[in-house]
């Protein structure tokens, strides 16, 4: 017999003679002539409840069926009188794996904290169960958004000779002891100095420039040693990158996007965001919708600065024109002055990298960040430097390796348009939709300072 998953079994449209479902114990109940389990295979928030009269095959087990164990169910899919529309009368139960007292999820109610010391059985819970499917269906939407608008999705490297963001937050490759003496990178793996990418952003715009829309949606790694709710050292990322395109349809698509996003959210009917809402974040519908229903505030950088100077607000970094913005004024444009998302545009040169096209005023970069309520940064995102002479000027003032970057320089040398892309942070995407404060509770395995558990 086929198995039924417990979300398909709670949305039948009637009642089933013989039906099969295997699931994972979640509480049991004894009385004298029978027993009540709910019984949950992660498919839904919701367990489904079996009814197992004691002398049906597989009863003789029915005191090993504890909190944690693993079960199979044959019955009936009846009417409920309960709060469910459906449970199941069983007529064969078999216990398939025991839970001893040791399973640490008996009760229910634990800490976030405490549930990331066991990282491995903490999507057995309603929360993080919620947390991991909600990550597949918003996937599923960003997918959705860019091929429908014709992107390509392009695989970029996972291991890089680059320093996208010229920042050195790298992880090395390398295949070479490091305790050992008499290293060279001529007896590396690649004979060369080799890191996990920061971003394929440098390689999406070399297929922008080939195929015209592209995304990238992968995983990039960042060894910054800022241990904040937000910052985690193996973190995906989603980069669209655009030929033909300039900082104002680079802001269009990346509002159109978050409210993609958001309207996906909203639009969820499986009890997940509904969980969310009455128990992570009250406030997170009401958000969404405004998301959703309100275009956002286009500001450039130095009217940012000058509406924090005549805010009056007490910033523990006071802002001056050429500081890179910090989370607390992010948080004081998105969350207090604008109440809504906020688009920052054309920073400081000095502050960005190589990359960013120079504007007119000689003094600022076509840069963009996406700062939204609860999150501050979402998306960062630029028009590119498309003329040669400046982009190698950008390199030369850096003091990068300008021979690495020939290919780069090529796109310019050859047939050079203007172009736009921006990164969207995916796990700060999941916390925005979901309420969720820590990253560390959206990622499956989350990779921090000092933290490599698993
Ligand atoms: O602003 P960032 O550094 O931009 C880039 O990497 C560009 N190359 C993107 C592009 O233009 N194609 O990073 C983009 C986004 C941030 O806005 C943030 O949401 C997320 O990536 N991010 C992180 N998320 C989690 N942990 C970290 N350590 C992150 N660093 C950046
Ligand atoms: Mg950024």
């Amino acid at each position: 017999m086929n198995r039924t998953l417990v979300k398909h079994a709670l949305a039948s449209d009637a009642e089933q003679d013989s039906i099969l479902v295997e699931g994972w114990v979640r509480t049991r109940r004894d009385s004298k002539a029978f027993s009540f389990l709910e019984v949950n295979d992660g498919t839904s928030l919701a367990s489904i409840q079996v009814i197992a009269d004691a002398g049906i095959p597989g009863y003789e087990d029915i005191g090993k069926m504890t909190t944690g164990s693993s079960v199979s169910v044959e019955g009936r899919l009846v009417s409920s009188p309960g709060k469910q529309k459906w449970e199941i009368q069983a007529t064969a139960i078999k216990l398939v794996g025991t839970s001893p007292e040791s399973y640490p999820l008996q009760k229910k109610g634990h800490s976030p904290e405490f549930l990331r010391t066991i990282a491995h059985l903490r999507p057995r819970t309603n929360l993080f169960g919620a947390i991991f499917r909600t990550r597949s269906r918003i996937a599923r939407a960003v997918h959705r958004f860019f091929m429908e608008r014709d992107f390509i999705w392009v695989h970029t490297p996972i291991i890089t000779a680059s320093d996208c963001e010229g920042a050195g937050e790298m992880f090395h490759v390398t295949t070479l002891d490091p305790l050992a003496e008499n290293k060279s990178y001529e007896k590396d793996f690649f004979g060369k100095p080799a890191s996990l990418t920061v971003s394929g952003q440098l390689e999406g715009e070399t297929f922008a420039c080939a195929l015209s829309n592209i995304y990238t949606f992968g995983p990039t790694f960042r060894a910054e040693n800022s241990n904040t709710t937000r910052h985690a050292a193996e973190f995906w990322m989603i980069e669209p990158e655009v030929a033909f395109c300039d900082i104002y349809g680079d802001m269009d698509l990346a509002e159109a996007f978050i409210r993609h996003i958001a309207d996906t959210m909203l639009a969820d009917e499986s009890g997940d965001f509904d969980f969310f809402c009455k128990f992570v974040d009250k406030g997170l519908r009401a958000r969404l919708e405004e998301v959703s229903n309100k275009p956002f505030v286009r500001c450039s950088y130095t009217e940012a600065i000058d509406i924090m100077l005549a805010s009056g607000e007490k910033f523990e970094y006071p802002p001056y024109w050429g500081m890179d913005l910090q989370s607390e004024h992010e948080r004081f444009l998105t969350e207090r002055h604008f109440k809504c998302p906020v688009i920052v545009y054309n920073y400081p040169k000095e502050i960005k990298p190589f990359y960013m096209r120079l504007n007119d005023d000689g003094k600022t970069v076509t840069a963009m960040d996406v700062l939204v309520p609860g999150i501050g940064e979402i998306i960062g995102g630029s028009q590119r430097e498309e003329r040669l002479d400046v982009l190698e000027g950008n390199i030369a003032r850096l003091g990068m390796d300008a021979e690495a970057y020939y290919w780069y320089n090529d796109l310019r040398r050859y047939g050079t348009v203007p172009h736009a892309g921006f990164g969207v942070g995916f796990e700060r995407l999941i916390m925005f939709v979901t309420g969720v404060q820590n990253i560390r509770d959206v990622l499956p395995y989350p990779r921090t300072p000092r933290n490599c558990e698993f």
